[in-house]
Order: structure tokens, then sequence, then C-alpha cells
């Protein structure tokens, strides 16, 4: 995947003259002892990430830890002491006016956690509120308006005002304000954050079902470890304006690295996020019988494969082993498969391949075409929910 963003090297020291704190920082000083030394607050120490095009990329840590700060620098409410920001190769850091604009208009938009709406306006207006900032036509703007609103569910809603709907609709309103713009990057500083549980759980949902076909690149700045598995292509974590931990969800939990992380981890569903691919073992197909291949399970038996990759049935241990004494002849009518094999695909959770198992049958693992890609025994499914750090042999590529 392209890289939409980059973060280089980044320091924010809250002070008019940060350099003293800035030559603690590179000599390896920490937050607080710059702070014991100097009395200057660090909000981001050396922070260092890439963020690829099309990714919900999370932002992580406790109350303080640098995670707004981060956010603000990149569209420079606040001004990095050090550093560089890559929007698409270019330097934020150091665009001029006119070009900081130009960014904060139609590159980067914001959404925040209180919503910023505009009480005294409506929701369209508040909708089109950028394009207004860009020059853009009344009517080309009200259509835009009535556009984005359709998207986020609040199509009839445009002539109310914000004090009308709910929390969770009014975060909807900030959301198609945001959209309307049509900036590729979004910036959401703990957007769901103010929302009830129940209404926090559906704009999550609606959120990565959005994302599907908008496809924008969105810095999600979140404290909650879960909102951050459930939603993020990637996962940042913070701690004292240092970036702790970075990778995949899956990576993370695997390997947290430092008992700060671990403290996160330790409640998580491992049956929900891990999938088949990651616990099944991958089959290796042989030739069986003319158009056929067999994969073996691991207990005996097989599955049989068409010429396709596709599984037509399931051979026990004894079967096959008659098969086999035979070189394969036996098998012409296909009469001896059975066909009570269980199949689950490769992304489906490991929760659904426990609930889809049945003692005694087979389970293929394909994948999207419905080609045969591993097989996935009880005992996997198990190991992999109850995972131990070091996950079993063949899974994640991280
Ligand atoms: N304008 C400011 N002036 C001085 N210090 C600031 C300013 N803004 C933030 N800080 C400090 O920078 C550090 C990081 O704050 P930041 O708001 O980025 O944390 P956060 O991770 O977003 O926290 P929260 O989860 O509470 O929103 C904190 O120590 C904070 O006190
Ligand atoms: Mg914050």
């Amino acid at each position: 995947m392209t890289e939409r963003l980059r973060v280089e090297n980044l320091y924010k020291v809250f002070s008019k003259s940060p350099d003293p704190a800035l030559r603690m920082l590179a000599a390896g000083a920490k937050k607080a002892d710059v702070l014991a030394k100097t009395g200057m607050v660090v909000g981001l120490n050396d922070v260092s990430l890439s963020v690829p095009s099309g990714a919900i990329y999370m932002v992580m840590g406790l109350s303080g830890s640098g995670k707004s700060t981060l956010a603000r620098c990149i569209n420079r409410l606040n001004e990095p002491s050090a550093g560089r920001i890559l929007l698409d190769g270019r330097d934020i850091v150091a665009a001029g006016e006119a070009e900081l604009r130009d960014i904060r208009r139609k590159r980067i938009s914001m959404v925040f956690q209180h919503f910023a709406l505009l009480p005294n306006r409506t929701v369209a207006e508040n909708t089109e509120f950028g394009l207004k900032l860009q020059g853009v036509s009344p009517q080309a703007r009200r259509r835009r308006a009535e556009e984005v609103l359709s998207i986020v569910g609040l199509a009839r809603w445009g002539n109310h005002y914000p004090h009308e709907l709910s929390g969770g609709m009014r975060q909807r309103v900030g959301l198609a304000r945001a959209l309307a713009t049509d900036a590729d990057v979004l910036i959401m500083d703990e957007a769901f954050s103010a929302l009830d549980p129940l209404i926090r759980t559906e704009m999550q949902d609606e959120l990565l079902r959005l994302q599907r076909t908008l496809k924008k690149t969105i810095l999600f700045i979140t404290h909650d470890f879960q909102e951050a598995l459930k939603l993020g292509t990637r996962i940042a974590i913070m701690a004292d304006g240092e970036l702790v931990r970075e990778g995949t969800p899956q990576s993370i939990v695997l390997e947290p690295g430092s008992d700060y992380v671990a403290a996160f981890t330790r409640e998580v569903d491992r049956s929900r996020l891990f999938d088949a691919r990651w616990a099944m073992t991958p089959v290796q197909p042989v030739p069986l019988a003319a158009g056929l291949c067999l994969a073996e399970t691991g207990d005996g038996g097989g599955l049989v494969l068409d010429d396709g990759g596709h599984v037509v049935g399931a051979l026990d241990s004894e079967t096959l082993r008659g098969l086999r004494e035979t070189s394969g002849r036996g098998i012409g009518s296909l009469g001896a498969l059975r066909k009570d094999f269980v199949t689950v695909r490769e992304c489906d959770s490991l929760l659904d391949a426990a609930r889809a198992h049945r003692a005694g049958r087979p389970m293929a693992v394909v994948d999207e075409e419905g080609r045969l890609t591993g097989t996935l025994a009880a005992d996997r499914i198990l190991a992999g929910i109850a995972a131990a750090p070091s996950h079993p042999a063949g899974g994640l590529h991280a």
C-alpha cells in the first residue's frame, strides 16, 4: 500500500524556547526529566510513524500520553518543535500560510469528541461549513451536504438544529462535515468517546461500513484498546509522549513487548480477534486419483479436492488406508467420500470456527474463492483462543 502520511522524528515541547528541552530529549532524557529540570512539558518525544493510504490507523494511550498533541501537530493546530510530517511526500511542517490553509480545507479533516457544531446553524449549514470556506457556490454546497448527510444516515435532518439531535446523530453530523470537503485524510480525536456504549458500537460499525467504500486514510485517536482493536488496521501505542509499540492488532496482542502494553491486552477476546487462517494448519495436497487430490487432516484421514482446489468430500482414516493399499482404485464413483465435513472461511473468527466445529468431522478452511487452504482441528481452535503470547507454528504473519 502506498504511504499517505508519514511522521518523522516529531517533537513537541510546550514552550516558546524549547531548545534546552530538545537537547535533553536528544540525549535520551524522558518527559519527567525534562519537566523536573526545565519546567517544560513534553507533548511528543521523537515520534515516527507511517500511515498507509486507506488505513484506519489507531493512536492509543492513556490520558496525557500525547495523542491529541500528535493529531493537532498534523494539521499544525499545535506547532511542532522539531521533525517532519509528510503528506504525500510534502512536509506540512514547512508549509507556508497559504498552503497550510489549503491543507486544512481540502486535504485533512478533523472530527472532534464534542462534535464542535455551531448551535445556531442547521445540520445542513454545519455540514457545508467547510465548503463555504472553500468558496463553493450555495447550490453546490447544499447538494454536497445532502449527499454526505444521506451517507451518514441523516437524509431528512438537514433543516433541524443540533440541539434537536441525539449525541450519536450529532457525531454523524461531525462526520458528514468532515466528509463534505472530500479530504482524503480524516483525523478523528476520541470521536466516539462521548457516546453511550451502544451508540458507540453502532458508530464503530458504521465507520467500518463507510470505510469499505470511502477508503479514506483515517488517523483515529482513542484511549480505548478494544476500540483500537476493532477499528484499526494498525495501532500505535503512546506513553509519555513516546510511541512505545506499533503494529497490527494481532501482533500487539501476541507480543505486547512491555508491561504497559501488556496491561491493555489482558482482557482481549482472542476468539474474535484471531481468524481461522491464523490458527489453521496449511494443507499440501498430493495427487490421489485422476482429477483428484488429497489433503491430509492430521488424524489419519483427509479431504479430497477437485482440479480447482475445492473440497468434494472427506475420507476417514480407515477408508484412506484402504484406498492407499489399492493405489486409489475404488474411489472412482466417489461413493467412499463423506460429505459431513465442516467448512469455514479463512477470515472467520475463531469464535465462528468453534461454533461450526462438530466432533468427529474434519474442518476445511477455504479462501475467498472457496479453495481449500488449511484444516483446523479443535485443539488448534482452543489453543488460538487461549493463546499464550507465542503463537502456534504456521500462524500469524504481521
Ligand atoms: N497547550 C498546552 N500547553 C501545555 N501543555 C500541554 C498543552 N496541550 C497538551 N499539553 C500537555 O501535553 C501532554 C499530552 O497531552 P495530550 O492532550 O496530547 O494527551 P492525550 O493523550 O490526548 O490525553 P487525553 O486522553 O486526556 O485526551 C500532557 O502532558 C499535557 O499536559
Ligand atoms: Mg486527547
